[in-house]
């Protein structure tokens, strides 16, 4: 595929995210070293890097595919499956486990009717486990999206579950 070339039968990305692409290429000598910043646009448009999405950016690189690869799998921040879109995800790392993180996670499976590593009946929620997010004194830890939630019991999961499912996502 061409540098022009903007959409496969299985990927395509919006012209804003395009733009962007181009132009953080630009900031670095070598395209190559464009490849996490490219991973981060696509995964702020699509929720996931799938793999015709790093043939798309091995492409526009100049890489292997495999070179993409190696990098969503080694990057715990880089996912490879769609998410809802709401997505929670709970630290399981010891000092939050120790205070229950487990229960936490799982009172939000049943409520936001998901399973762990899945995404609810109307895409609207999914929920992974974590490592640590760096609040390990206040556990059990989660994120919803880029909110930062801390001492979430199973009664505070349960009030947390209750106040998602009736926001409206902008
Ligand atoms: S162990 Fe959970 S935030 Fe560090």
């Amino acid at each position: 595929m061409s540098d022009t070339q903007t959409e496969t039968e299985e990927f395509s990305l919006s012209s804003e995210t395009l733009a962007k692409i181009d132009e953080v290429i630009t900031h670095y000598p070598e395209k190559r070293s464009a490849t996490l910043p490219l991973l981060h646009l696509v995964q702020e448009e699509k929720g996931y890097i799938s793999r015709p999405a790093m043939e798309w950016i091995a492409d526009k690189l100049g890489l292997t595919p495999i070179n993409v690869y190696e990098l969503v799998t080694f990057y715990p921040m880089f996912r490879e499956k769609p998410v809802g879109r709401r997505h929670v995800r709970v630290c399981r790392t010891l000092s939050c486990a120790l205070v229950g993180s487990h229960k936490t996670c799982k009172v939000l499976q049943d409520k936001l009717g998901c399973e762990l590593d899945g995404v609810s009946e109307d895409g609207e929620f999914s929920i992974e486990y974590a490592e640590c997010l760096a609040g390990c004194g206040t556990g059990p830890v989660l994120m919803v999206d880029d909110d930062f939630y801390e001492n979430i019991d199973e009664a505070k999961a349960a009030e947390l579950a209750e106040r998602l499912k009736t926001e409206k996502k902008d």
